[in-house]
């Protein structure tokens, strides 16, 4: 090898969607040690340049690693038995009424130690990374007291180390009412703000903070004053909003420069105007519209014509998305959001990066969700035709290599 170069990995006559769109031509992916180092036409690549690197495969379609922009993988316990009651009629809000719902986790996971939070997680992310995911983002929400949300923040760290993926943290305080404040949503609004945050933001565990702004949860003022907390210790924001009703609770996180507004099916035009004004992501969940039944569709129409960068995440969870599999959402994308299989690809790709602020818009240089040179190196090749088939069939077990960071993880 000469002098003390990188080896050089190329990935050639492969079928390329970059992040946003697929190009026309064969393309060469060329990787040196973490970095994507070139991305041109095969016709553009010269003998001497392709001498000098390893095939690591020739065909195929390669897209950027999957970022998976919202989850809530770290949880105590399960809620199978609530779905079973679901089924059988009783309501949603009934169960919450029981003590079930969140809070029902609330307790599994107060439970729970870190170390069987992580072993509970641990499978669920590895789901995530056998069908592509290269970056997650891992919410807090489930604990409701400093010691609880703070545990789940550190076992979402330790997955990160564990496993070879991007994890980003985000604390979920203000997610539901614990049972102590019941009759006292200010006071624990003002234990979100005052305590909790600031220990988060001390010991280095949250990337962002998020609330769930909705009539049985908190109120736009609430959220509102959870934001002050965390942009005066420098923590971006985003919000769970609009998802049962409109509340305003986008237009009011934009307002604050979300990063994201999510769920959204209530959304209003005015709502589509902030966020395009901030440039906040519209994050599409439609795992949770699917489990609940919901039939308001979220206005992508809209938000398409507006420009608004729509993502498309998992939203992982135990109760309104026990769904683990992110090719499974890019089909539920397509059918039953009606975005393009391109509009979907880009949701899980550059525009969820951007929902995390990796897109080196305002947080970060790494520009991830694209293949272009200088991004890190987080590629998937498929055994598909087209990219639009990820979208098109529900058939997990086309992942043929995964690149993380340079590594190739699965081959
Ligand atoms: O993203 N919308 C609020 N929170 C979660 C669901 C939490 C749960 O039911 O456990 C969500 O859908
Ligand atoms: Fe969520």
């Amino acid at each position: 090898m000469p002098g003390n170069q990188p080896t050089r990995m190329i990935w050639r006559d492969i079928t390329l969607f970059d992040g946003i769109a697929t190009l026309p031509a064969p393309m060469g992916v060329i990787v040196a040690g973490e970095r994507i180092e070139r991305v041109a036409p095969m016709s553009e690549l010269d003998p001497e340049t392709l001498a000098g690197c390893t095939v690591m495969a020739s065909g195929g379609v390669m897209t950027p690693g999957l970022v998976d922009c919202h989850t809530h993988l770290v949880f105590g316990g399960s809620r199978a038995d609530e779905f079973e009651q679901r089924l059988e009629g009783v309501s949603y809000e009934e169960i919450a009424r029981r003590g079930g719902g969140i809070l029902s986790t609330v307790a599994a996971t107060r439970e729970a130690s870190e170390e069987t939070l992580f072993a509970a997680a641990r499978p669920r992310l590895q789901a995530l990374i056998d069908e592509g995911v290269t970056t997650v983002e891992i919410k807090s929400g489930y604990g409701l007291s400093v010691a609880d949300e703070l545990k789940m923040l550190r076992v979402a760290r330790r997955l990160g180390e564990a496993l070879p993926v991007r994890v980003v943290t985000t604390l979920l305080g203000a997610h539901a009412l614990p049972p102590e404040f019941k009759d006292d949503s200010d006071g624990y609004i003002r234990l979100v703000c005052e305590e909790m945050i600031p220990a988060a933001a001390a010991e280095g565990l949250a990337d962002a903070v998020d609330v769930f702004c909705e009539t049985i949860a908190f109120s736009v003022a609430q959220c509102e004053r959870v934001f002050e907390a965390a942009e005066a210790h420098g923590l971006p924001i985003k919000a769970h909003a609009e998802q049962l009703s409109n509340l305003g609770g986008s237009a009011m996180a934009a307002r604050h420069g979300a990063l994201s507004a999510d769920h959204i099916e209530y959304l209003d035009e005015a709502g589509v105007a902030a966020l395009r004004e901030a440039g906040s992501v519209a994050v599409l969940l439609p795992g949770a519209f699917h489990t609940l039944r919901e039939t308001k569709l979220p206005p992508i129409a809209a938000l398409r014509e507006a420009g608004v960068p729509m993502a498309v995440a998992t939203d992982a969870n135990p109760g309104s998305s026990p769904i683990f599999d992110p090719t499974l959402m890019l089909n539920f994308a397509c059918t039953l959001f009606r975005l393009t299989p391109q509009e979907a690809l880009a949701g899980m790709t550059a525009h969820g990066a951007r929902a995390l602020g990796l897109d080196d818009r305002r947080f970060s240089d790494l520009a991830l969700g694209r293949i272009e040179a200088g991004a890190p190196a987080d590629l998937c090749l498929w055994n598909v035709d087209t990219p639009a088939a990820l979208a098109y069939a529900v058939q997990p077990g086309r992942l043929r290599q995964r690149v993380f960071n340079g590594e190739v993880t699965h081959d």
